[in-house]
C-alpha cells in the first residue's frame, strides 16, 4: 500500500499509471459501506485510489466537524486487508484548500437546497468543491459513491456533467447492519440506548414503501409522521418521496422511479436513510 500526503506526490504517481483507475473518496472512519465501494472498484479497475479527508467545507457546524470520528491507523489497516496495492491519499486541509478554506459556487438548480441541503446550508457546495478538486488530482476513470447519500450522488453526477469531467460516476447500494440500520461513520457516536432505537429510520421507510405501493403518498406520509410522533427518542427532520432523477417531490407518480428519503435527529446525531419505492 502506498500512502501519499501531498497533491504533488499524488500527481507524480498518477502520471506513472497506465491502466484503469478507480477512485473511492471518503472521510475515513471506514466501515463495510466504504469497503463495498472499494470492492466494486477492485472488480472493475486494476488500480485503486482511496482518499481519506475530513472536508471542513461540508460541515455546517464546527462542533460536528470537531466530533467527526477519525482513526487513520485503523482505516489504513482495513484498506490493507482487502487492497494491499491501494494508493491512499491522506491530504491536510491546506494541501486541498491552500491558505484560505473556500467553497466554489455551483448552480445545481435547487437540487442542493432541498432535503439535506435545506437542513445543512452550503453542505453540497462544500461536497462538490472537494470532489471536483479530488477528481482533478486523481483523474480516475471511474469514481464510486454510495446510494446511502443518494442526493450527494445525484449532485456529483450533475457537477461532473456540467464540468464535462471525463470520470464515470458509479452509484453503489446501501450496506446495512443486520437490524436494517444503514452503516454510517456517525453510528459510532450513538449510545447503546440510541443504537437500539436507530433502526426506526429503516422501519419507517419500509412501512412507508408498502403503504405507497398499496395506497398512495399521503398514506405513507401520515404513517411516518405518526410513527415518529409516538416516540420521544427521534425528532423527524423530513420524510419525502421523490423522483430519483430530479429529486423533486411534486411530480411524483407511480410510473416514475421514486425513492423515500428520511432524516431524523437522535440526540446529538443526525441520521439519514433512503429506500427505492
Ligand atoms: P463518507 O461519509 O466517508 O462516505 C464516503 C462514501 O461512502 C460516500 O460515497 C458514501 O455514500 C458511501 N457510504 C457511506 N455509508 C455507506 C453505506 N452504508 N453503504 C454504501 N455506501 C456508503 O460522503 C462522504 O464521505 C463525503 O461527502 C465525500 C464524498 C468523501 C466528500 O467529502
Amino acid at each position: 500500500m502506498k500512502i501519499l500526503k501531498t497533491a504533488k506526490s499524488l500527481q507524480e504517481t498518477r502520471k506513472g499509471i497506465d491502466g484503469l483507475v478507480g477512485f473511492v473518496p471518503t472521510m475515513g472512519a471506514l466501515h463495510e459501506g466504504h469497503l463495498s465501494l472499494i470492492q466494486k472498484s477492485l472488480k472493475e479497475n486494476p488500480v485503486l485510489i482511496v482518499s481519506i479527508f475530513v472536508n471542513p467545507t461540508q460541515f455546517d457546524s464546527p462542533l460536528d466537524l470537531e466530533k467527526y470520528p477519525r482513526n487513520l491507523t485503523h482505516d489504513l489497516s482495513l484498506i490493507e486487508q482487502i487492497a494491499p496495492d491501494a494508493i491512499v491519499f491522506t491530504p491536510s486541509v491546506s494541501e486541498i484548500y491552500g491558505n484560505t478554506v473556500h467553497t466554489k459556487n455551483y448552480a445545481f438548480e435547487g437540487l442542493d437546497r432541498i432535503m439535506e441541503g435545506a437542513s445543512r446550508e452550503g453542505h453540497f457546495q462544500g461536497v462538490a468543491t472537494v470532489v471536483e478538486q479530488l477528481l482533478d488530482l486523481v483523474k480516475p476513470d471511474k469514481a464510486y459513491f454510495g446510494e446511502k447519500d443518494f442526493q450527494q450522488l445525484q449532485i456529483i453526477k450533475k457537477m461532473v456533467s456540467q464540468k464535462k469531467h471525463p470520470t464515470t460516476i458509479v452509484g453503489c447500494p446501501i450496506k446495512r447492519e443486520p437490524d436494517g440500520l444503514a452503516m454510517s461513520s456517525r453510528n459510532q457516536r450513538l449510545s447503546n440506548e440510541q443504537r437500539l432505537h436507530a433502526p426506526l429510520l429503516y422501519q419507517a421507510l419500509q412501512e412507508a414503501k408498502s403503504l405507497f405501493q398499496k395506497q398512495n403518498a399521503t398514506a405513507a406520509h401520515r404513517h411516518v409522521e405518526a410513527l415518529f410522533a409516538a416516540q420521544t427518542h427521534f425528532t423527524l427532520d423530513y420524510f419525502s418521496i421523490c423522483s430519483e432523477e430530479t429529486l423533486m417531490e411534486s411530480h411524483v407518480d407511480k410510473t416514475e422511479k421514486v425513492r423515500g428519503f428520511i432524516a431524523a435527529q437522535l440526540g446529538e446525531i443526525r441520521l439519514i436513510d433512503n429506500l427505492k419505492f
